[in-house]
């Protein structure tokens, strides 16, 4: 009896105004944090803006190429504000009603399918912090294929060796994913370092996506303690000091293993300059001999070189570094054959 009331001409008028309607214009995050959907409801033949408030966060569903949203929100409106007054039905007063009428919406939206294969990096930056010289880091980056065909990936590519990515799956279908995975080595880096990685793919228009990976590397140099000149040739270490000089003679082996502290033209760095040397004197070219063999007794930071203590090289690699000292002192004091 009462739903005959509500729809005859007294109230609704339905008759009159069969449909209610509600146009939604925006939505927005308020300050406490609760989304706010803003828009019209129409309902008696007016329209008023009305804001509702999302029962939950909206939902953002892909599926097989295809994004739709979907949001529950409630809110009121005065009944009065639509020439409604529900009042008038009751003269006598028996029955009290609120001037709001609770409303509830719920508001599905399908967003146009993307045709064609879509790639997607959910984050396309990671950042590892400080972190330790010669270790290997590694993470995941997520790719999704939001569009309607299978995604190939075609390659992934870093900038450097040390950087490897992989993909157990090249093949992700529409609406799926796949990890990436990221493998850094920080082995001879120091301080801070940025790689960045190429995808590539069958997505027209990104078909070549850049991520990136970085990091910063703290000096292998801190801290390092006693026992230098021993260490230096050992463990991480050895990666820098004596992997780069395996195999090489002379001029090369010279800037592998001895530049970095001697200065690429031997003039002098952490170490003295040995172009100052005169190679010429028996005397002296066999005293340099003995000091890359054996190291210096007053000062840490020149090891031992000769294999006989526990350095990298063998007696004719010293003397091949000893033959191109001497040709880099006769250079620096001007005899040129
Ligand atoms: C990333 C490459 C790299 C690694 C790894 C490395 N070094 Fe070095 N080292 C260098 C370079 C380059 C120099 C030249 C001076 C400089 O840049 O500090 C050097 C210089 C030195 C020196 C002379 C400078 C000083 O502070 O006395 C010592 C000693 C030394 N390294 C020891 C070591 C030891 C021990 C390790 C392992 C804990 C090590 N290095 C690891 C590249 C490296
Ligand atoms: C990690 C740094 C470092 C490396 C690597 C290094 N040196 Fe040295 N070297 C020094 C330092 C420091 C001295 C000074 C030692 C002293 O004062 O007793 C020195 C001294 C010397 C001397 C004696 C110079 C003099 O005037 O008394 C010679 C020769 C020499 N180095 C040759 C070499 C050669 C050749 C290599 C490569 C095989 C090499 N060094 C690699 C740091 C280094």
């Amino acid at each position: 009896m009462r739903d005959d009331d509500l729809k005859g001409p007294k109230y609704f008028n339905t008759a009159l105004y069969p449909r209610a309607s509600f146009n939604s214009l925006k939505l927005n995050r308020n300050k406490a944090g609760k989304y706010v959907l803003s828009g019209v409801f129409g309902l008696h033949g007016l329209k008023k803006n009305v804001d509702l408030t999302l029962t939950e966060p909206p939902q953002i569903v892909t599926k097989a190429g295809k994004q739709s949203l979907s949001i529950s929100a409630t809110g009121a409106i005065e009944q009065s504000h639509y020439g409604l007054t529900l009042k008038r039905l009751h003269p006598d007063g028996f029955v009290k009603v609120n001037d709001k009428i609770a409303i509830k919406v719920m508001v599905k939206a399908n967003a146009v399918a993307i045709k064609g294969p879509a790639i997607r990096v959910e984050k396309t930056k990671k950042n590892f912090g400080v972190v330790e010289e010669g270790i290997e880091l590694s993470c995941n980056f997520m790719v999704h294929n939001d569009g309607d065909k299978p995604l190939r990936i075609y390659e992934t590519k870093s900038t450097c060796g040390c950087t490897l990515a992989s993909m157990k799956k090249k093949l992700i279908a529409a609406g799926g994913r796949e990890a990436l995975k990221v493998v850094m080595d920080t082995s001879m880096k120091q301080g801070p370092v940025t790689k960045e990685i190429t995808i590539r793919s069958n997505d027209g228009k990104k078909s070549a996506l850049s991520i990136f990976v970085s990091a910063d590397v703290r000096n292998p140099h801190q801290n390092l303690g006693k026992n230098v000149q021993t260490k230096i040739f050992q463990g991480r270490c050895a990666a820098c000091h004596v992997n780069r000089g395996l195999g090489k003679v002379g001029e090369e082996l010279y800037l592998a293993d001895c530049a970095m502290c001697h200065g690429l033209m031997g003039g002098g760095a952490v170490g003295p300059s040995l172009v100052r040397l005169d190679y010429s004197n028996k005397g002296m070219a066999e005293a340099v001999s003995q000091i890359i063999a054996n190291g210096s007794p007053s000062h840490r930071s020149m090891p031992g070189f000769s294999k006989k203590v526990g350095g990298p090289l063998s007696d004719s690699e010293i003397e091949s570094i000893v033959k191109h000292l001497q040709q880099l002192s006769q250079l620096e004091s001007g005899v040129v054959r």
